[in-house]
């Protein structure tokens, strides 16, 4: 069993989008996944609230709590389990981080993104973790978008994946599904892509 978590100082960056994207994709790989929603918006929790498929599992729990469930759970139970976090944490965070394999921080390309990833950075840094930046909502022709990468490449691996600012990452999640859910579009490639990007991290 493999833990990745979702990590962000800064609200809004597509935390909880990327945890049910990928988990929801994951599943469809016939991976067995576990969501949990550590977030007291419980934004997560509510969209699974809408889900009709069974999978991805989900369970709410608080970042207090995470350590012991983690180890109480039964490790051959889960392949996977993507941990969704809120926004502006502080010392709290780093037990996330301390129980996970892989920590994956999206950024939005935008000035007031750039400049909260120190925040970000000083609670990552000193735990010999693997993070990898996961650009975000982005045009992927605007300029801020290269230099966004460029800048994030000075404190970490970028995934070569990214996320556009696409509407059906808003829309699909109304009903509790994800893009990867009944779309052969661009969205779908993206989240694939990030999916296989993260995939080998996982395997060593
Ligand atoms: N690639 C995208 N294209 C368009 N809209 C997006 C994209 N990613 C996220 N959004 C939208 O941006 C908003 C914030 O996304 P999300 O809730 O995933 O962020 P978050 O980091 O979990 O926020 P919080 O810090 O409040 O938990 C949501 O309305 C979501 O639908
Ligand atoms: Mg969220």
């Amino acid at each position: 069993m493999k833990i990745i978590s979702i990590i962000s100082q800064k609200g809004g960056s597509g935390k909880t989008t990327l945890a049910a994207n990928l988990a929801v994709y994951a599943s469809m790989q016939k991976l067995k996944i576990l969501l949990i929603d550590t977030d007291p918006q419980k934004s997560l929790s509510y969209w699974w609230e809408q889900r009709e498929e069974k999978t991805p599992a989900l369970a709410d729990v608080s970042i207090k709590d995470l350590e012991k469930t983690i180890k109480n759970l039964k490790k051959d139970l889960f392949d996977l389990v993507i941990v969704d976090t809120p926004p502006h944490t502080n010392e709290t965070i780093k037990s996330v981080i301390n129980i996970s394999d892989l920590i994956l921080i999206p950024v939005k390309p935008s000035p007031n993104d750039l400049r909260a990833i120190g925040n970000t950075m000083s609670l990552i840094k000193n735990q010999n973790k693997k993070f990898i930046f996961v650009i975000n909502q982005a045009n992927k022709q605007a300029n801020i978008t290269l230099s966004t990468a460029t800048e994030l490449s000075k404190y970490g691996e970028v995934c070569s994946s990214i996320i556009a600012n696409r509407i059906d990452y808003v829309t699909s999640m109304i009903s509790g599904k994800t893009v990867t859910e009944g779309s052969k579009g661009k969205s779908l490639i993206e989240i694939k892509d990030i999916f296989n990007y993260v995939k080998k991290y996982l395997c060593k």
